[in-house]
């Protein structure tokens, strides 16, 4: 059994993240999407939230499943016994902080990452544009799976309703 972690803040999960997890199921027997929190970033969506919105996309992925990482990813990689680290790749600057990361995984862990490109359709999609594209009120429902558009609009109708 060939077990890979795709990891991510995933805040919120996109169509961009899914085909990553596609493209993962294909080379390995199962995948385990794993919603971490990024030290660099303040979320939007808390981490209950974005695992459960990780859950429902790949919902319908036979082989795929979302768990929350209570801390390093390294020890969760070793935790749930995966073989790769999976991430995805949509320009130069993506490798450039992708690779510090993956060497320190793999000095923490012995596992490799494994990076791969993107459907080109998707380059464009990362998830601070699809928050700032809903700040601004803008249509972001065929940039993330079913479901997710709705819970970032409350999230962000509850953080005006506070701010104001
Ligand atoms: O989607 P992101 O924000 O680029 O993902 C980065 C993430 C969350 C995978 C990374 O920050 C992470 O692995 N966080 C968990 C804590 C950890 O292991 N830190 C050391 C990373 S080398």
């Amino acid at each position: 059994m060939r077990i890979a972690v795709c990891p991510g803040s995933f805040d919120p999960i996109t169509n961009g993240h899914v085909d990553i997890v596609r493209r993962a199921l294909s080379m390995f027997d199962e995948v385990v999407v794993a919603v971490a929190t990024n030290a660099t970033k303040a979320p939007l969506l808390d981490a209950g939230q974005r695992v459960a919105l990780a859950r429902l996309a790949v919902a319908g992925l036979p082989g795929a499943r979302a768990e929350l990482v209570p801390g390093l990813l390294a020890g969760f990689v070793r935790q749930v016994g995966a073989c790769a680290v999976v991430k995805g790749i949509r320009g130069a600057s993506d490798v450039d902080a992708e690779v510090p990361m993956a060497l320190m995984n793999r000095h923490l862990s012995g596992v490799e990452t494994v990076f791969v490109a993107g459907d080109q359709s998707m380059a464009h999609i990362a998830s601070s544009m699809v928050k700032d594209v809903a700040r601004h009120g803008g249509d972001i429902d065929d940039l993330v799976p079913a479901g997710v558009a709705q819970v970032v609009r409350e999230v962000l109708a509850a953080e005006r309703r506070r701010t104001s």
